[in-house]
């Protein structure tokens, strides 16, 4: 069966950050433990259906976050979160209409797993040390 990992590079050392991406990829692995568990897509549609409704949650928090501080890269970032919500609602309308597959299984791995931890480890964490480091010059973490 498929994992995905929360690994030591993922942390952005923003507790609550952190503690939702954990939740996503414990999501992920829910969704994985579904499709692979043979009891239909109806499980499979749940825990997709949560991973949406938690993603935009997170994401949300994230682009208020960027706001308050004026990130200035905070239009590319938001454009990539909204990019992968319409990722994660054709998968949905995928599972509706082929079930859980192991190509679904397959697509959830690139489109959902590997797309996040690209995410985390690039937009995310570059943001969070834009955060922390604003005080200095700013744009030099950024490039
Ligand atoms: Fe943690 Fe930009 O998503």
């Amino acid at each position: 069966m498929k994992k995905a990992e929360f690994l030591p590079s993922l942390y952005t050392h923003n507790a609550i950050i952190d503690a939702q991406h954990q939740e996503l990829i414990n999501t992920i692995n829910k969704l994985y433990e579904a499709i692979d568990s043979g009891k239909g897509t109806d499980e499979a549609k749940n825990a997709l259906a949560f991973l949406m409704q938690y993603t935009v949650f997170h994401f949300g928090g994230e682009e208020k976050l960027m706001q308050e501080d004026k990130y200035p890269l905070f239009t590319e970032h938001k454009a990539a979160h909204d990019a992968f919500v319409e990722t994660v609602k054709g998968l949905y309308q995928k599972l509706m209409e082929e079930g859980a597959t192991e190509d679904f299984a397959d697509q959830v791995e690139q489109e959902i797993t590997n797309w996040l931890i690209v995410h985390i480890k690039g937009m995310d964490l570059k943001m969070i040390e834009w955060k922390n480091h604003r005080s200095g010059n700013q744009m030099d973490n950024l490039m």
